[in-house]
């Protein structure tokens, strides 16, 4: 028996019997697991939880796994059950997220919709090369009463205008971008028009339809590189190496510019690199599994000794539903899950993990300003927004390599974009 076949006795809301997974063993929290995964991996029980979900507390475990397993191989937990869960104080929110065809934005619609019941909510995507409907399959037909597409450019002003009038929108969840470094070096001008041109449109329009909350997705490329020591934290110089990371810089700063001039409630996250489903084949990670699936050679840039601070898509979606739910406006929250992790060392654990031989790896002349190291500090957002990551990075990633594995009919069309 599959977990998904149990889905009407895990609904934690009103029922008292469900899955309950140890997030640590002082830790019970009921859970939602990915479909198709065994039941013997997690615990199946009884648990009582308050109204509020506030407080939960298993009475009688029926089938047990090991709690290290069920926390690896569980997708997450909903924040809302968890203790001191932000459900109770969850507006009704009808939200307006940009970029929702493309890889984090996707993971996120999916996310918000199965776990925070949202009245609404709009996607809105240009639908470059990076964005792809795919990413978001069956969502317009499951939730057909509360979700709505449309493809659009950010930066133009009278289409988003048009489409910001139609709801009364609780936030603006900014995830459109160009997002891709070595195309920013090839043709900068994209990066501008989405990314600092979009978003000012985006914050000016938000105002103007009095739009409670503005999330402006960033990241932490906009402080550059490190040494060899230290880590990023919220008030680390802004010191862009790209003109990806300084488009980026520039939206963060003409949205936080936007607290101070105007008072609207601004809230800015930085996250690291991400790795997880639906990611397009450029990025690092995506692009290695599926070059390695076909006995490619792995380009590897310089000495392949750049350091990139790994997290699951699926923490970097609870961290942006932290902001956006109690986030302070007008800060900055990193966002990182402690994972440094080299370039070559993904490159092999790809290869080891799919059985392929180091003899792929391919070092290439390195990226133009290619930063090389980043570590986040996430010390502000687990502080005050109560958040911390589940998923660890080797797992995560392993995980991950299996799911482009099970879904290549999902990324074979992308490799001719
Ligand atoms: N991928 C990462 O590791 C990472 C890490 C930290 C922050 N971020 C930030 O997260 C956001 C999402 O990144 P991603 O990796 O999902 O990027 P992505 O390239 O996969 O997706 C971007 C999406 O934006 C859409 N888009 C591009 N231009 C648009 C426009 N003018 N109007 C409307 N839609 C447009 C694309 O069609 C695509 O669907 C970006 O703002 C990025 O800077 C990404």
């Amino acid at each position: 028996m599959r977990l998904h076949d149990l889905d009407r006795a895990v609904d934690p809301v009103e029922e008292d019997a469900f899955a309950v997974g140890l997030v640590d063993e002082r830790q019970p929290v009921p859970l939602r697991a990915e479909p198709g995964v065994a039941l013997d991996e997690i615990v199946l029980g009884k648990a009582e939880k308050s109204r509020d979900c506030s407080d939960v507390r298993i009475v009688q475990a029926h089938e047990a796994g090991p709690a290290a397993a069920v926390a690896a191989s569980l997708a997450f937990i909903p924040d809302r059950c968890r203790p001191g869960a932000r459900s109770a104080r969850t507006p009704a929110m009808r939200l307006l997220i940009t970029g929702g065809c493309g890889f984090i934005g996707s993971n996120f619609v999916r996310f918000i919709l199965e776990h925070y019941q949202p009245e609404f909510v709009t996607n809105v995507d240009a639908l470059t090369y990076a964005g792809n409907p795919e990413n978001l399959a069956g969502i317009a037909e499951q939730y057909a009463d509360r979700y709505e597409f449309h493809r659009a450019d950010i930066a133009d002003r009278q289409a988003m205008d048009e489409i910001m009038s139609r709801h009364k929108y609780f936030a603006v969840i900014n995830f459109a971008a160009e997002s891709h470094v070595d195309r920013s070096i090839d043709s900068p001008e994209n990066f501008i028009h989405t990314n600092v041109t979009g978003t000012e449109i985006l914050l000016a329009l938000a105002r103007k339809h009095g739009v409670k909350r503005f999330v402006q997705i960033s990241t932490d490329e906009v402080y550059g590189s490190l040494g060899p020591e230290g880590r990023f934290t919220e008030t680390s110089p802004i010191d862009p190496s790209s003109p990806y990371s300084a488009s980026k810089a520039a939206a963060d700063l003409l949205a936080l510019a936007s607290f101070k001039t105007y008072g609207q409630e601004v809230v800015v996250t930085r996250c690291s690199n991400n790795y997880g489903p639906y990611q397009f084949p450029e990025k690092l990670i995506p692009l290695m599994i599926t070059r390695a699936l076909r006995d490619q050679p792995l380009p590897v840039y310089g000495d392949g000794l750049n350091v990139r601070d790994w997290i699951h898509v699926d923490d970097h979606c609870r961290a942006v539903t932290a902001a956006l739910l109690d986030g302070r406006p007008g800060e900055v929250y990193n966002v990182g899950a402690d994972s440094e992790m080299r370039n070559i060392d993904v490159v092999e654990l790809i290869l080891e993990t799919l059985g392929k031989p180091r003899s792929l790896i391919n070092y290439v002349t390195d990226r133009l300003g290619h930063d090389r190291r980043y570590a986040i500090d996430s010390s502000k957002i687990r502080t005050e927004l109560d958040w911390k990551p589940i998923h660890e990075g080797q797992s995560g990633i392993a995980e991950t390599i299996q799911w482009y594995l099970d879904h290549s009919a999902w990324w074979e069309p992308l490799l001719n974009r």
